[in-house]
């Protein structure tokens, strides 16, 4: 059999697992060649954007963020006749079947072509971990690991200088980042998109807790929450977006609340606030050991399933088991942060 893989949209650390897990299992277990599709669906719009993923090369690429294979967020369904280059280069490559390796967008775009005829199964990725049907995508845990690292950082020189340090993750429009690198590293605050930013109790809530004695407090926001600045335009809340532009799967950039919410504070509390924004960072570098083992098991159990002929699946993660779900579900919703986790960080809140 001739497997070809594909990782797309954002990076994230843990995708070399995979690649090295599918490529072993197949070559070693089941006698099947690996094709490396590069730059994500780019990669099957064009020819000859492939390499042959033989045991050296996967070999050394474990602790190694990114992923060797590249990625892109182009959009097949965007471009014309994208559907048909994409099934007519695979027929070219000789592919038996295609394991796409991916979040909401990509494996969108997976259960699509499903759906048109292609043997697909996905695997799910994102650091956002925003992607239905299974517990966790791996690269999450990196990211939240990163983001608590950062948050413990920043927690020292907020507390040296007596500010108020904002924190802005990723996350894009779910707040599971923020939520998880949140608690883990005592913010006072919390801001997710699932629910709107008041920025009256966000001050009053700071205000409290320096008159209690604490002379700094740590605020984290996900880039996605929204929040309503101007006082004409109260009800009216929006996304901080980077730029007007939208990418191929239409998506604003978000970016930029984390400025706007320090410049705030500072202006309705009367204390110095200061704000960073981790961006790429929580994506880059070594995965931890949690994304390393998941998107192990996320590889072998996706050759499983090729070799079992079970497509139109995604490998999910369901308590501590691997599996099988469809595609379609998987992409039909967004996971968003359960109440429970919200809870928790309110117990905890200025
Ligand atoms: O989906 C992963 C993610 O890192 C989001 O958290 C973020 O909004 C987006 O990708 C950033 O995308 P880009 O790498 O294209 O700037």
């Amino acid at each position: 059999m001739k497997i070809g893989i594909l990782t797309g949209g954002g990076d994230c650390p843990g995708l070399n697992a995979v690649i090295r897990a599918v490529v072993r299992k197949s070559i070693l277990f089941y006698n099947s060649e690996v094709i490396g599709i590069l730059e994500g669906w780019r990669g099957l719009m064009v020819e000859g954007l492939t390499e042959d993923l033989v045991l050296d090369k996967v070999s050394g690429i474990l602790h190694r963020g990114g992923t060797i294979i590249k990625t892109s967020r182009t959009n097949p369904y965007k471009e014309k006749d994208g559907e048909k280059k994409v099934i007519e280069n695979k027929k070219k490559l000789g592919l038996d079947a295609l394991v796409v390796v991916g979040g909401e967008d990509t494996l969108g775009v997976a259960a699509k072509l499903h759906q048109a005829g292609v043997k697909i199964v996905g695997v799910p990725k994102t650091i956002d971990n925003d992607l239905a049907m299974t517990d966790y995508t791996f690269g999450f845990d990196t990211a939240v690991n990163t983001a608590m690292e950062a948050i413990d950082r920043v927690h020292t020189t907020a507390e040296s200088h007596n500010r108020v340090m904002v924190v802005e993750v990723m996350g894009r429009h779910t707040g599971w980042i923020a939520i998880e690198a949140g608690i883990a590293g005592g913010a006072d605050i919390i801001l997710i998109p699932e629910k709107p930013v008041n920025l009256d109790k966000v001050c009053e809530a700071i205000c409290k807790r320096h008159a209690r004695g604490k002379d700094f407090s740590i605020v984290v926001v996900a880039e996605g929450a929204r929040i309503a600045l101007h006082e004409e335009n109260h009800k009216k809340e929006s996304f901080i977006v980077q730029d007007e532009c939208l990418d191929a799967f239409g998506h604003v950039r978000l970016g930029g609340i984390g400025k706007l919410l320090a410049t705030e504070i500072e202006k309705r509390t009367g204390f110095e606030t200061r704000f960073v924004i981790l961006g790429h960072i929580q994506r880059g570098g070594t995965p931890t050991a949690f994304d390393r083992v998941l998107g192990t098991r996320f590889g072998i159990a996706a050759v499983d399933l090729v070799h079992k002929g079970e497509f139109g699946k995604m490998v999910s993660l369901q308590g501590n088991k691997i599996v099988p779900v469809d595609l379609t579900d998987a992409v039909a919703k967004l996971k968003y942060v359960d109440e429970e986790f919200y809870n928790i960080a309110e117990v905890f809140s200025a």
